[in-house]
């Protein structure tokens, strides 16, 4: 079956133009204005092609093909729309168009099929169900979590969190939920509000799912560098976040002298560095470490910094070595802030284990990459993805395309169209040979 690459690029294009920041690459959180367009954008297609659409509490979408059956069980693609801030256009959308697109094309076989069309693939062979899954808040970007969607989807994430993770307003998730302006009066679409959340609603049934797929682009620079135009995953690198509270004495600027401060930001600039210097030290270079936010306050150039907040996050494929870097750290910062008699709180914010991927589904993938004679390659996954927490309950697979100088989460993020084009194929090709085989 082969996809449409006008309709893949025009679809792409028009979810890069629902950006909170035009110019300045697209940063469309979850459960914001702009998200609640790109949101309406792609339900409109799938009210289009004729499909069924479920809504969960979290906001999570699932499309289906109109053809699924209660009696079947389910391959499903999808990944999710939300990006980090001044984030890139394909994060995400690639892996959402792509399964939209595989979805398109789904139900045009099955059209043409039901009207007799030769050429199409016959309905009795499309043993499964197919549908689109678009989690919501994967980046965390709101509340600091990465695929909370998908936490909740699968039960890691349970009522409780709702009232625990906050954004940077200090709102719950709960609250920011409840204020959603939901569209409920259109019949066809299945959506719940927040106000019944119910976790056993929300938990999908994992035992009617074969398959879980996600494209997505590398977001690194090896099959650039390799020159491949593939990557099938192997493990996706786990990750622990950290959020660090340093509380010093806020005090004017030109009065204190420099032997009596007790200045947040000089303590939490020693442990950025601290941070740096553990990770470095790491033999396997496997390691990574990223304080990638922070705030000041009172934050004026004539104050002395009382109190410093900033995010710590450790990845690797290694759970203990995650776990023995983030102690590592977690106790020089202790040092320096004691040293400096500064408060030092320090909060875990989200964690996820590293996970390997379906070996019968690498094979297969690598089998199909070898007969099409596309160059690729089996990686890790240093970037985390909701097909990682999906992978503990049923078969998944994730599909990678190169990035342009292997820039991803800022607005040069780009990838070759022959790229996005051959990875939805595969998509495709993937897909419909696990909806042909039953088990
Ligand atoms: C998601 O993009 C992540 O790896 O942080
Ligand atoms: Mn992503
Ligand atoms: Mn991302």
């Amino acid at each position: 079956m082969k996809i449409n690459e006008k309709r893949l690029l025009s679809r792409l294009n028009a979810l890069k133009g629902f950006t909170d920041t035009p110019e300045k690459g697209v940063t469309r959180f979850s459960f914001g204005e702009d998200d609640a367009r790109a949101r309406e954008y792609i339900l409109e297609i799938a009210e289009a092609a004729d499909c069924t659409i479920d809504i969960d509490a979290l906001q999570n979408i699932r499309i289906g093909l109109k053809t699924n059956s209660p009696d079947k069980l389910t391959v499903m693609a999808g990944s999710h729309i939300d990006t980090v801030r001044h984030g890139g256009w394909l994060d995400g959308a690639y892996g959402v168009c792509g399964a939209l697109e595989v979805l398109e094309t789904l139900s045009e076989n099955i059209a043409a099929a039901e009207a007799g069309d030769e050429n199409a693939v016959p309905l009795e062979d499309l043993k499964t169900n197919y549908e689109v899954v678009i989690f919501a808040e994967e980046e965390g970007s709101n509340f600091g979590s990465t695929m909370t969607g998908s936490k909740f989807v699968t039960g890691i994430y349970k009522e409780a969190d709702l009232d625990r993770l906050r954004d940077s307003n200090g709102k719950t998730l709960r609250q920011r939920l409840i204020d959603l302006p939901l569209n409920d009066e259109d019949d066809s679409i299945d959506i719940y509000s927040v106000d019944y959340f119910d976790a056993g609603e929300i938990l999908w049934d994992f035992d009617n799912i074969k398959t879980m797929l996600e494209l997505h682009i590398e977001q690194g620079p090896v099959l650039e560098k390799e020159g491949l135009s593939l990557g099938i995953v192997d493990a996706i690198y786990g990750m622990k976040v950290i959020e660090v509270s340093l509380t010093g004495v806020g005090n004017h600027a030109g009065a204190t002298p420099m032997g009596i401060r007790y200045d947040a930001l000089c303590t939490a600039a020693e442990c950025v560095l601290a941070a740096e210097e553990i990770i470095k030290a790491d033999d396997d270079a496997t390691a990574v470490a990223t304080v990638g936010k922070l705030s000041v306050f009172p934050n004026c150039s004539n104050v002395i910094p009382e109190n410093v907040t900033f995010t710590v996050e450790v990845r690797d494929s290694d759970w203990h070595r995650i776990d023995s870097f983030m102690n590592a750290i977690i106790d020089k910062f202790r040092q320096i802030a004691a040293a400096r008699q500064v408060k030092c709180d320090i909060e875990e914010i989200s964690e996820s284990a590293p996970f390997y991927l379906t070996k019968r589904l690498k094979e297969d993938m690598e089998l199909r990459a070898k007969e099409l004679g596309i160059p690729y390659k089996v990686m890790d996954s240093g970037a985390v993805h909701d097909a990682c927490m999906i992978a503990n309950f049923v078969d998944t697979g994730m599909i990678f395309v190169p990035s342009i100088g292997g820039r991803s989460h800022v607005p040069e993020e780009n990838t070759n169209e022959q790229d996005i084009i051959t990875g939805v194929q595969f998509l495709m090709d993937t897909v419909l040979n696990e909806m042909k085989t039953e088990v």
